[in-house]
């Protein structure tokens, strides 16, 4: 087992990126708890920390890349190093393709397409410098390859990402960086127990297996699996964490 390691959890204030910051510290790492969300992210840092564990809080906004700059350099120079970059941070907008506000159309690509690709460079960069051989994963969804109603830009930036991803392993193996994508279908979170339309999360939900919504620690397990040598094999890959979700 790989000892001493240093992880970034962008949208680690909530959800999948919390439960997968507690799973990471839970395993001895240290954990760097990223978000906008200031009260969320301290808490999980301070939890982590209470828990007997090594983490710490960096504010940060994944659709500027000068701050996902500044979040891999806070890393460094508190920990010396990054082993894991979990690029996680999302958000959701259900509207008819037609009647869409283009700035909710411009903050889901900015968020969930550009701060992926910001985190991916930024970390990409920083290993490479320091000739770390990392792991870095991105959180698409089942809506990168399955089409829904009133997800237009959602579909548009999980899509990116899973090339994204297949694009930047091809190129980073060169250095022994490995780029995963995880793609979850239905997780129980905030993200989408604030669907105001109830039917959207029950036809979600009658899609995995066993009629039910994955819980954001199994997701979290998935991630962890993926960060481990043993799983040396699995680049460019989006592995699925969706429980069987049918189309
Ligand atoms: P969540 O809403 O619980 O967590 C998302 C976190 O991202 C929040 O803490 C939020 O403050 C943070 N965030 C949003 N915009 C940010 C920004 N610009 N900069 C920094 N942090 C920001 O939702 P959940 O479900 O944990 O989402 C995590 C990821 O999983 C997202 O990428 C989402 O698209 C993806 N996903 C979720 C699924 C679900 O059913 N919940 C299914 C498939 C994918």
């Amino acid at each position: 087992m790989q000892q001493n390691r240093v992880a970034i959890v962008t949208g680690g204030a909530s959800g999948i990126g919390k439960e997968t910051a507690f799973k990471f510290a839970s395993k001895g790492d240290r954990v760097v708890v990223a978000d906008f969300n200031v009260a969320g992210g301290q808490a999980v840092a301070e939890q982590i920390m209470a828990n007997g564990g090594k983490a710490i809080f960096v504010k940060t906004d994944v659709s500027k890349y000068e701050d996902v700059e500044a979040l891999v350099e806070k890393a460094v120079d508190t920990y010396g190093r990054i082993d894991v970059m979990f690029n996680n941070a999302g958000i959701g907008r259900v509207t008819p393709v037609l009647d869409q506000n283009l700035n909710d159309y411009h903050n889901v690509i900015q968020v969930n397409q550009h701060g992926v690709a910001y985190g991916i460079i930024a970390a990409g960069k920083k290993m490479r410098e320091l000739g770390i051989k990392g792991v870095i994963i991105n959180t698409a969804s089942v809506f990168g390859f399955l089409a829904s109603p009133g997800t237009f830009a959602y579909h548009a930036s999980k899509g990116a990402v899973i090339m994204m991803t297949k694009s930047a392993a091809l190129e980073m193996a060169d250095w022994g960086i490995r780029v995963i994508a995880v793609a979850p279908g239905a997780v129980d979170t905030p993200i989408i127990q604030g669907y105001k339309d109830k039917g959207m999360v029950d036809s979600m939900k009658s899609k995995v297996m066993g009629n039910k919504l994955t819980l954001p620690e199994q997701v979290a397990d998935t991630v962890y699996l993926l960060t481990l040598d043993e799983a040396s094999a699995i680049n460019g890959s989006v592995v699925m964490a969706d429980e069987g979700y049918a189309s």
